[in-house]
């Protein structure tokens, strides 16, 4: 299976996904929504056009004489025409549906952990809901459902202002445990799922090596600085507060405080062991994108 299209190509997933793909001799197609915002792709192998899942005709055009799909595109933080109902349910499953159209043998869809139909967070049963369109399409799929991603919530989120400011603002109280993985690792295992035929029909769930709070992220920061690090904490009733007031104009914003709210009061561990046992390969733990 070599032609490949990805959606989110030019996302925190998508970019490292496409230059694995590429490297092991895939020929990628991308499709962005601003193919100038793809330019920084290693141009060998990899060709990009122009498209949107809200805009089914460049899907069905974009599948053409592809082998396979991986669809790591979302809209969490999207509102008005970009809200997440209508990108990561309407616009998927109209990308599923062009798949099949246009005759594409195999669908990676990526979802997370925890994705349920009765989840707290409106994302995560879009996620499931996914998955379902997808199992009934007819089409051989994997399901990778992930932790969060320790680019986006270690390195942006925390390591950046901290490296740049030595100071954080955390959402809560931060003591309760999450895992984190790196997308390295979550592009690594769909590489697998391509390379194994035997796997596909699956869902796969992957997290990293370490659960860990964002205040012993933080210490990790302050041990590698040889310095305290100033934390500040949104308190959680004011995220509270703030995510039902934003709601009516910024759906996305509003959704993001109320999941950490919500994951700010349980922790998000999980094993990664089930999975190194039946897949060979290896995944990071947080120093990856904190140093050692
Ligand atoms: N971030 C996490 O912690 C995490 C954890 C578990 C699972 N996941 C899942 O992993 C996947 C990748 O996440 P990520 O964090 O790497 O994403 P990301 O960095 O936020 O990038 C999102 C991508 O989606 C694309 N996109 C958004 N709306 C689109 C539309 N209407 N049409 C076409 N493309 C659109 C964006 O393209 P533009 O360049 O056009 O904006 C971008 O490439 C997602 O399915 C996500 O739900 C993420």
């Amino acid at each position: 299976m070599k032609k490949v299209l990805v959606i989110g190509g030019t996302g925190t997933l998508g970019k490292v996904l496409v230059g694995q793909l590429a490297s092991k001799g895939y020929i990628v197609r991308v499709l962005a929504r601003k193919p100038q915002k793809a330019a920084f792709l290693p141009q060998d192998g990899i060709e990009v056009v122009p498209g949107d899942l809200l805009d089914k005709g460049s899907l069905l055009e974009a599948c053409q004489g592809m082998e396979g799909v991986v669809s790591a595109a979302h809209s969490m933080l999207g509102r008005g025409r970009y809200a997440s109902e209508q990108v990561d349910v309407a616009g998927q499953k109209a990308l599923i549906d062009a798949a099949r159209e246009a005759g594409v043998p195999y669908f990676v869809f990526l979802s997370v952990v925890g994705a349920a139909p009765d989840h707290k967070v409106d994302f995560w049963r879009s996620k499931w809901q996914i998955e379902q369109y997808l199992i009934q399409s007819g089409l051989a799929y994997n399901i990778i459902r992930a932790t969060a991603f320790m680019e986006v919530h270690i390195r942006e989120m925390l390591g950046k202002s901290i490296l740049k400011n030595g100071k954080v603002m955390i959402f809560g109280k931060g003591d309760k445990a999450t895992n984190f993985v790196s997308v390295k690792d979550v592009a690594r295992l769909i590489l697998h799922c391509f390379e194994h035929p035997e796997h596909h029909n699956r869902i796969f769930e992957i997290g990293g090596r370490d659960n860990i709070s964002r205040l012993d992220i933080i210490n990790r920061y302050s041990q590698k600085l040889g310095k305290p690090v100033l934390a500040t904490h949104m308190p959680n009733g004011v995220l509270r507060v703030l995510s039902k007031v934003i709601r009516p104009f910024h759906p996305g914003i509003s959704r993001v405080m109320f999941i950490a709210d919500l994951f700010d009061q349980e922790e998000q561990c999980f094993e990664v062991e089930p999975l190194l046992r039946e897949v060979e390969m290896e995944v990071c733990g947080v120093e990856e994108v904190i140093g050692g």
